[in-house]
C-alpha cells in the first residue's frame, strides 16, 4: 500500500490532523494552524498544530499552539475556529468541547499570542450556546472585522446534527474579541442544505458576500456556497446562487486567510464517515490527512471560481509537450495541462493494473476510482457544462488528484492510493498534453 507524503501539499510527518484552522496572513507570513492529535494517526484528543509559509510549498512547522488542557475542553479538545490580528497579535477563536461519554458541551473560547506561545483567555468559555432552538452542535467560530467590529459566524444546527436537525449559522458582534453580542440566526437550512453546518465561513469575494459551509448530511454535497447579501446590522443572509465549491469526495473545511489581499482558501483534503461515499480514510500507517491547494477565490456570471494560487507556478517545471492519442508510458508527471478538452474525452490513469478514469461529458465530470484496489471504489460526479474545447489542469501529488476546469471553473478533489506509482496516461480523443515535475518544496 502506498501512502506517501504529499511533495507540495501540506501534511504533518506523523499524526492525525484534519480541518484547517486560523488561517491568517501576519508579518509577510502565512500562518496555518490545524486540527492535530499528534499521538497517534487517528482522530484522537484536538490540538492546534501550526505551521508558516511564505509560498504554501515551503513550510516550518511551529510548536503546537493549543494543548487540551483545561477542565472545559476535556476530553475531546480545542475543535476548529479561526484567527485574526488585535494590537498586532494573533487571536485564535476556538471551539472547546467537553465531552461526558453520551453527551458533550460545546463553547467558544479565546486564546491570545503571548510570546512564543498562545495562552488562553481567563474568561473562558466566552460564549455559551444560546438554549432556545440551537442544539449541542455549536462550533467553528470564524472572526471576521466589519465596519469597525468583530463579527463571528458559528455552525450550529436545531436539533442536532444526527438528529435531522436544520443546519445553522449564528451571528455574534464583539468590539474587543471578549464580550459577544448573540445577533441571532444569520442563515438556516430550512430543509433544504442539510442537518448541521460545519466550519461556515463569510468572505468578500469581488463586492459579494459569500457564505460557505460544511454540511452534513446534504446527499452528495460536502463544500457548500451561498453568494448573496449580507446585512450584519439585521442578521439577514438573502441567498442569491449556490452550489459546491469543488465536487470531489476529498474537500472538507475550507477556510479563508484573515488578512490576505486576496480572498484565498485551504481545505482539509479527506472526509468524514457519514459521507455517502466514505470507505476509510485512507492508508494511514505513517501519518493521516493533508491540506489541499490554496485556492484564490473570484466570482464569474455570478458563479464562484477557485483556481491554485499563482505562487505555485514557478514549482512546476514543463518537461513534455506531446499529442496523446491512445496511450502514452512511462510516466513521471506532477501536473498535466490540456487545452484540448472536449465532451466525449476519456483520461485514464494507469498506476500498474490499477486505473483511475476521468469522463468528460457535455454537462458533467466522472471521477472513477473503481479500478484501484484498495480503499476507494466510487465514482464521483460533478455537474458542469463543458465548452467547446476546455483547458484541464490536473495536480498529481502521491495520493491526491486534484482537477480544475477552465481556470476554476470546475473542481474536484480526490485521494487515491495505489500501489505502483503512475505508469500510463490514455486519452481516447487526440488532445495536447503539457507535462510538468513538481520542483523544489517539502522534503
Ligand atoms: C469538521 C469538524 C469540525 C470540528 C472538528 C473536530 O471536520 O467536525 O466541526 O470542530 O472537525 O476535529
Amino acid at each position: 500500500m502506498k501512502n506517501k507524503h504529499p511533495k507540495f501539499h501540506f501534511s504533518e510527518k506523523k499524526a492525525w490532523i484534519n480541518d484547517p484552522n486560523g488561517c491568517i496572513y501576519h508579518n509577510g507570513e502565512y500562518h496555518l494552524f490545524y486540527q492535530l492529535n499528534p499521538y497517534d494517526t487517528k482522530w484522537g484528543p484536538m490540538h492546534w498544530g501550526h505551521a508558516v509559509t511564505k509560498d504554501f510549498v515551503n513550510w516550518e512547522y511551529k510548536p503546537i499552539a493549543l494543548t487540551p488542557d483545561k477542565k472545559y475542553e476535556q476530553t475531546d479538545g480545542c475543535f476548529s475556529g479561526s484567527a485574526i490580528l488585535k494590537d498586532n497579535k494573533i487571536n485564535l477563536l476556538y471551539t472547546a468541547t467537553r465531552n461526558f461519554g453520551d453527551d458533550y458541551d460545546q463553547t467558544q473560547c479565546l486564546a491570545i499570542e503571548s510570546g512564543d506561545g498562545f495562552e488562553k483567555f481567563d474568561g473562558n468559555p466566552l460564549i455559551k450556546r444560546p438554549v432556545e432552538n440551537v442544539s449541542r452542535d455549536f462550533r467553528d467560530p470564524k472572526v471576521l472585522f466589519h465596519d469597525g467590529a468583530y463579527y463571528m459566524v458559528v455552525g450550529s444546527s436545531t436539533l442536532g446534527a444526527r438528529e435531522n436537525g436544520d443546519g445553522l449559522v449564528l451571528l455574534y458582534k464583539s468590539d474587543d474579541l471578549e464580550s459577544w453580542e448573540y445577533k441571532g440566526i444569520l442563515f438556516k437550512s430550512n430543509g433544504q442544505y442539510g442537518t448541521m453546518f460545519e466550519c461556515p465561513d463569510l468572505i468578500n469575494v469581488d463586492g459579494k458576500w459569500v457564505l460557505i459551509f460544511s454540511p452534513m448530511f446534504y446527499g452528495d454535497n460536502k463544500s457548500t456556497y451561498i453568494i448573496g447579501e449580507c446585512d450584519f446590522e439585521h442578521c439577514v443572509f438573502t441567498p442569491e446562487y449556490s452550489s459546491e465549491i469543488d465536487f470531489g469526495t476529498d474537500y472538507y473545511a475550507p477556510q479563508s486567510f484573515s488578512g490576505a489581499e486576496k480572498p484565498i482558501i485551504i481545505a482539509w483534503q479527506n472526509g468524514w464517515e457519514w459521507m455517502p461515499w466514505y470507505e476509510g480514510f485512507g492508508c494511514a500507517d505513517v501519518f493521516s490527512g493533508s491540506m489541499s491547494l490554496v485556492r484564490e477565490l473570484s466570482i464569474k456570471d455570478n458563479k464562484l471560481v477557485s483556481k491554485p494560487v499563482s505562487s505555485y507556478d514557478k514549482f512546476f517545471k514543463k518537461t513534455k509537450e506531446l499529442k496523446v492519442d491512445g496511450e502514452i508510458e512511462g510516466t513521471s508527471v506532477s501536473k498535466i495541462v490540456s487545452d484540448d478538452i472536449t465532451s466525449g474525452t476519456e483520461l485514464q490513469l494507469k498506476f500498474g493494473d490499477e486505473k483511475i478514469v476521468i469522463s468528460f461529458k457535455s454537462n458533467e465530470v466522472l471521477f472513477d476510482r473503481s479500478g484501484l484496489k484498495e480503499y476507494y471504489s466510487n465514482i464521483k460526479s460533478g455537474s458542469y457544462n463543458l465548452k467547446e474545447k476546455n483547458n484541464l489542469e490536473l495536480y498529481i501529488d502521491e495520493n491526491s488528484i486534484e482537477l480544475f476546469i477552465n481556470d476554476g471553473e470546475f473542481s474536484m478533489s480526490n485521494l487515491i492510493f495505489p500501489n505502483d506509482e503512475l505508469t500510463s496516461i490514455t486519452s481516447n480523443t487526440s488532445i495536447n498534453l503539457s507535462l510538468y515535475e513538481f520542483d523544489g518544496g517539502m522534503k
